[in-house]
């Protein structure tokens, strides 16, 4: 039988895995929530909500992949034959494809502005709202930046695990953590920053309610990438002798710090130009900051082409990593399933993928109008579907499952290494503790509220 691959290195483990929590989430959605929910006050929220869910359903994740060595949907049907939780499996793998389908055209955008901002054409722009709507809503442009980077993932999956997803991890993540610091450091610079700090830092406590706490436990869920398949899959490539908990230590942090710096890169940005709280989302980094750039920098633009190209290649860096971890799951799927060679396997994912890519990208144009499903575009339907609904219920039962159906015994080789390390029996209680009671009951709270119900 071939030999199953399998990450070369601790560093490459860390940095694969941190390559998939790293996304756009951490840079456009975290600040934004920690600007409206509380400054300080969100950051602790969210720092407690990475320690008490995300990190025991990252391990939990872990769990399952290394002890299978499998991909997510063989995985549970190799833990739980013949049951109701093999379905699991196939959600990861298709809550992953879901994603990058829509993800797939929102990195088209991040390198078009990349491109914009190398050729300094995002400096003759004057109105960004417009310029961002007539962009996202032509028909061909976004079309070819959508198969652009949907090609860039290809040829990095395609070389397999440790060719692909470990050596473009080892080349992307370092470069993406040092344009992080250039940039926190050019924008603390800035005339006027220390009112963007200040608004950013302040502990507010009075603005915490249930629903900042919701959004703190939603925001760690997604940003650490968990239910996505992604994480389990990667951990099917760890070798014997990875530290699952150490490891998730050490993705949680990094993935948390990134997101704190990117809010010390945007907010004393926008604030020295304008005092307002900016948009989430799309809003922020393709319309508010080209007008902060512009405002910005306009007496010194070598200064403010070099913040703009970072920028945008920092988001670009950020959403290859992502994308590649959500190709893998499926790709990995289709390989082991239907013993497919790897290029066929990724060849099919990729392909499939800007086919359903193309109608996401269209719902901002000529599809606007076409809302087949639940009253929603394409594009809204598959964040729907994926972000709110699988994400959620994916929680709910990787969390039910690792804490109650699971073999005790194989979660305890797991953790400790197959008992050549050492870990407290207080430790580990509390991990399942977590997983039984504390996860699911956070993880329906937050499937409540999204669904809107709450
Ligand atoms: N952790 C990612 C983020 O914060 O953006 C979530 C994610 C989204 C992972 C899309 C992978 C992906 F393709």
């Amino acid at each position: 039988m071939e030999k199953r691959a399998n990450f070369s290195s601790k560093l490459g483990i860390v940095l694969a895995s941190a390559g998939s929590a790293v996304g756009l989430g951490n840079v456009w959605r975290f600040p934004t929530e920690v600007g409206t929910g509380g400054g300080a006050a969100f950051i602790l929220i969210y720092i407690l909500c990475v320690v008490l869910i995300g990190m025991p359903l990252m391990v939990a994740e872990f769990v399952i992949g290394r002890h299978t060595h499998k991909n997510p949907a063989d995985a549970y049907r190799q833990l739980a034959p013949r049951s109701g939780w093999i379905a699991q499996g196939y959600l990861g793998v298709f809550t992953a494809w879901f994603i990058l389908c829509y993800y797939g055209v929102v990195a088209g955008w991040t390198m078009k502005y990349l491109v914009e901002a190398l050729t300094t054409r995002l400096d003759d722009v004057s109105d960004s709202a417009a310029y961002f709507s007539a962009f996202s809503g032509a028909t061909w442009e976004p079309l070819i930046y959508l198969v652009i980077v949907m090609l860039m993932c290809h040829f990095i999956i395609i070389r397999g695990v440790q060719a692909g997803i470990e050596r473009s991890s080892k080349l992307m993540m370092p470069l993406l953590l040092l344009i992080i610091a250039v940039l926190v450091v050019f924008s603390f610079s800035m005339p006027g920053s220390s009112e963007g700090l200040k608004f950013l830092l302040k502990p507010d406590f009075s603005k915490l309610s249930s629903s900042v706490v919701l959004s703190a436990m939603g925001q760690a869920f997604f940003s650490l990438s968990i239910a996505m398949g992604c994480l389990c899959t990667y951990a099917s490539y760890f070798t014997d002798d990875a530290r699952l908990m150490k490891t998730a230590c050490s993705v949680a942090s990094i993935d948390t710090v990134v997101a704190v710096m990117a809010g010390f890169i945007l907010f004393p940005a926008v604030f020295s130009v304008e005092a307002v709280t900016p948009d989430a989302g799309p809003g922020l980094v393709f319309i508010t900051l080209p007008h902060v750039f512009r405002i910005a920098f306009g007496s010194v633009p070598i200064i403010g082409w070099f913040f703009s190209v970072m920028f945008y290649l920092l988001l670009l860096l950020a959403a290859l990593t992502s994308m590649v971890s959500i190709h893998e799951p499926p790709t990995a799927f289709l390989l082991e399933h239907f013993k497919l060679s790897r290029p066929v396997a990724t060849t099919i994912v990729t392909v499939i993928s800007i086919g359903m890519g193309i109608l996401c990208s269209l719902s901002f144009g000529p599809l606007a109008d076409v809302k087949p499903l639940f009253g929603l575009t394409f594009f809204d339907f598959f964040d729907f579907v994926s972000a709110k609904v699988f994400l959620p219920v994916g929680g709910i039962i990787v969390s039910l499952f690792v804490g109650w159906r699971l073999d005790k015994q194989i979660v305890v080789d797991q953790l400790t290494n197959r008992g050549s390390l050492h870990v407290p029996a207080s430790v580990i209680s509390v991990f399942i503790f977590l997983l039984r009671w504390l996860i699911p009951i956070a993880m329906i709270s937050i499937f409540i509220k999204e669904l809107g119900i709450l």
